[in-house]
This record gives C-alpha cells, structure tokens and sequence, in this order.
C-alpha cells in the first residue's frame, strides 16, 4: 500500500455561526469538529498530516497542539488556493492524499477506508466522495461522462439549467495521487463567477491529461455532511451521538433511553454495563464492565473500574475501583481516588481525596485534601477543615479509624490506626492509633428546670 497524507482545510471564515469561537473549535460530541476529521485521519496510519489555517489560525493552533502540521493561508482566495499551502510539505512524495474539510467532522473511518480502497481499485488519479441528495442546491455537481467516470464538477454559480439538475454532488472529499495533485493545482485558474482558484477545477485538468477521475457516492450521504451554522450544528450532534450510542450497544452496553444519554467521542464503555437515562459521560472517561451509572450521573474524565454503582452524582477528574458506590447526589471533585468496595452516599462532596478498600462516607460531609486509610467510616456530618483562608492543609484518617457523626477535623491532623472520635468533636490535635479523642463542651443536666420556666397553658403565680 502507498503513503497516505492528509489536507484537512480549515481557513474559512465560518460567518454563519456568529461566534467568537472559530467555526472548526465548535464541539461536537465534546470534542472540536476538527479534530474529529485529524483523529478519523489519524487512525488510518497518515504520514503527513497538514491543516491548512487561516482565519483564527492562533486559537486554531493553540486547540490542536503539535501533533499536525500546519500551513497559512493568508487570504482566503479558493479551495484550489488553500490546498496550495501544503504544497511545502508535500509536493514531490510519493502516496495518496486525502483532501478533507475541517468543517464535515461526520465522516467515519469506514467510509474513508472505502473510499480509498475505491481509489486504489480503480487505480484512478483522483476519486471524488460523492453524495446524492434529494435538493442539491448551492453544491457543485458531478459530470460524469458515458463510461460512468467523473469529467468534471461545475459549481452551483456556474452551472448551467441542466447540469443544476444533476443530484449527484461533489462532498469536497477526495482521495487524489499526491503527484497528480500538485501538477493540477499549479493550473487551476481563477476565471469562474466567484473569482477564486476552484480545487473542483483539478478534475477537468486532470481528464485533459487523459488521467482517470471516478466518483464513490458516500453509503450516507449524512456523514459528508458540512456544518456551517448553529442549527447544523445541532443536527450533527444529534446524528453523532447516536452514532456513538448505537456503537457502544453493539459492543454489550444497554443504553436505556439512547436519545437521554449524552456520550462523547472518546469515553469507553465495558460490556453489560448499563447506562441509565439523564447520564453524561464525556471527556476521557473509562467505565469498566458490569457497572450501572446513573439515572442522573455527570462524568467527565473518570476513571471507573468493573461493579461500580454511580446515580445522581457529579465527578470530574476522578477514578473509582472495583465494587465501589458512589450517590445519590454526590459531588466527586477532581484529584479524588476511590479505592475499591468504597462507599460514597448522599451529599458527600470529595475533593483531592484518597480513600482506600472498603472505607465509607456515607452521608452528608465534606472530605478535601484527605487520606482515608482502609475500613475507615466517617460519620454522618463529618467535614474536613482543610483551608485557614491561605492555604489547604491535608486529614490524614489512618486504617481502620472510627469517626463520629458532627466531626470537624481541623487540618493539618492525623487521626492514628483504629482510634475513635466521639461525635461532635472538633479535632485540631493529632489522635493517636487506638486512642478516643473526645473535644466537646461536657453536658450538664439542669434538674427540673421546667418547673421555673413560664409556660403556655400554665397559670402564672
Ligand atoms: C466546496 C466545493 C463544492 C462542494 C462543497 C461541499 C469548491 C470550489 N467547491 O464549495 O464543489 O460541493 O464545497 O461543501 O471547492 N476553505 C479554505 N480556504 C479557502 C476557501 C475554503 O480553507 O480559501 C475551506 C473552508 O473553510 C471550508 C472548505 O474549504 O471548510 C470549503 O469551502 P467553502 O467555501 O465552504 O466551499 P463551497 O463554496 O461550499
Ligand atoms: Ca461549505
């Protein structure tokens, strides 16, 4: 097989969205639309991978990072011109490359893998991903000749009444010989009603040179799909996310209601788990297999191993192991580590906490900056007084450590190995292991006190 490359443009101005984010940084599925198109590319083995920027080009830059190579289209001035940029990179290799649109972020890498073995069969100079639409209204059209090959793409502005009823567009995908390529371009001109250098144009210039041009018509035509609004915007999340839902249930995870779950791009998910209604997970999020999460579970970049229960909870840069419950109506906040047979209940916030095997906080406290050792449990109300109005102090609760109901552990404090602390203490000393440590007011008993109290109903003397 020969080289692959990869010309994603993305220099457009994107007007319609009316958004101070670059048309191409829109997320879909939470994650820009662009690096939609990079990472699809990317998973077909692509030597050189070149985004061509423009407008926006900084934050462009800034959002993608290193990992592609770009080239600047200074002005705006065709298709045919933007492709141009990349010609540093890539004139005089040898391969095939793809010519891609930051903006169509649908496209599977089923149907760039078909489009290519297409190309290679066909042994053609170029291949156009076509698509055929019930309105083709604004695309260019595609001019295929008798023997069914591609003669030429003729825009919308310039076609002609009979060519504008052709419903076979042109998606501005196209797998092209890399050599072939740079020579067509070097023709194209810019004598066409919008005044600008057409990347269509290469078609034509390449049939003068009796070289072979096919069209391969996309299986859905959805997938070309471009976006260059809001309300398109909203259709391919729509269309994405139940690509991804309708995936992973065919790899063994029931999705209750697909059209109430929110799943991005990137986030695994292990067979048998069910994922209950009102549920997000985005990000980087792993959930490990025989799992229920939700109804009402927000996750984003999570870590969760195998049998663990998560509904009505909020984490976020986090990781739960094995056999562990989290919620109803948790608060997991970044940097907290749940170990393993854990349990975390109702209107507990966990924050840079570490809590290992089999510990529990099982309800109503606040654990930040924490350590909790094994077979810890912490009372109802317990609350971590881990910030002097300066600085975060760190509560470590060793190993089998009893904490009572109303405590507050004033930090920095060490609670020692299978020690007590009785129910509404302050602790701002250090308990040692096996100790009790009791910090409250006594309690004094006032005998017959209602006696002297004046009372409702009762008559004053
Ligand atoms: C283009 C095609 C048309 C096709 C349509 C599909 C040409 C001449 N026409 O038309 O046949 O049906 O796409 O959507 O190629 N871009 C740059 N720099 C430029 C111009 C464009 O980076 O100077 C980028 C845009 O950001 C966009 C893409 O190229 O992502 C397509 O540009 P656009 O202006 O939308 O092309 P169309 O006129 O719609
Ligand atoms: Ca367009």
């Amino acid at each position: 097989m020969s080289k692959i490359h990869a010309v994603v443009l993305a220099a457009g101005q994107g007007t319609r969205m009316k958004s101070k984010l670059h048309k191409v940084l829109h997320p879909v599925c939470g994650k820009p639309m662009v690096q939609h198109v990079i990472d699809t590319m990317a998973s077909m083995q692509v030597e050189n991978m070149i985004v061509v920027v423009g407008h926006g080009a900084d934050s462009v830059r800034a959002e993608l990072g290193e990992g592609v190579t770009y080239a600047m289209q200074e002005k705006q001035m065709g298709t045919a011109h933007a492709v141009q940029q990349a010609a540093p990179f890539l004139q005089g290799k040898q391969g095939t490359t793809f010519l891609l649109y930051g903006d169509v972020p649908l496209l599977s890498k089923q149907t760039l893998t078909d489009l290519l073995r297409y190309h290679e069969s066909q042994q053609a100079a170029a291949t156009v991903l076509t698509a055929v639409l019930p309105d083709p209204t604004g695309y260019g059209r595609i001019i295929r000749d008798e023997a069914g090959e591609v003669l030429r793409i003729v825009e919308h502005k310039d076609a002609t009444e009979a060519e504008r009823a052709v419903r076979e567009i042109n998606t501005g995908i196209y797998c092209v010989d890399n050599q072939k390529l740079w020579d067509a371009l070097a023709e194209v001109k810019n004598d066409n009603a919008q005044g600008e250098y057409y990347l269509t144009d290469c078609v034509a210039i390449l049939r003068e040179r009796g070289e072979k041009v096919v069209g391969f018509a996309a299986a859905d035509p959805e997938e070309t799909m471009g976006i260059n609004d809001r309300v398109q915007l909203a259709d391919a999340e729509a269309y994405l996310r139940r690509r991804i839902a309708v995936e992973h249930m065919r790899n063994g995870v029931t999705i209750v209601d697909p059209s109430s779950t929110y799943i991005e791009a990137d986030v695994t998910i292990g067979a048998d788990t069910i994922i209950q209604p009102g549920t997000f997970l985005r990000g980087r999020t792993t959930i490990g297999s025989d799992c229920v999460i939700g109804p009402q579970a927000d996750l984003r970049d999570v870590t969760v191993a195998d049998q663990v229960t998560i509904h009505y909870a909020v984490m976020a840069e986090a990781s739960i192991e094995r056999e562990s419950t989290v919620g109803p109506y948790a608060y997991v906040r970044p940097g907290t580590e749940i170990g393993p047979h854990v349990k975390v209940g109702d209107f507990v916030e966990l924050k840079n906490a570490k809590i290992k095997e089999g510990s529990k906080v099982p309800h109503l406290s606040y654990v930040g900056d924490a350590e909790i050792g094994a077979n810890v449990n912490i009372g109802c109300g317990t609350i971590t007084v881990n910030y002097d109005g300066a600085v975060k102090h760190k509560t470590v609760v060793e190993d089998g450590a009893f904490i009572g109901c109303n405590t507050n552990l004033v930090a920095p404090v060490t609670v020692g190995q299978n020690a007590y602390v009785a129910a509404g203490s302050t602790i701002h000393l250090d308990v040692p292991a096996n100790a009790l440590a009791i910090a409250r007011e006594r309690q004094v008993n006032k005998l017959d006190y209602a006696d002297k109290m004046p009372r409702k109903g009762k008559k004053q003397s």
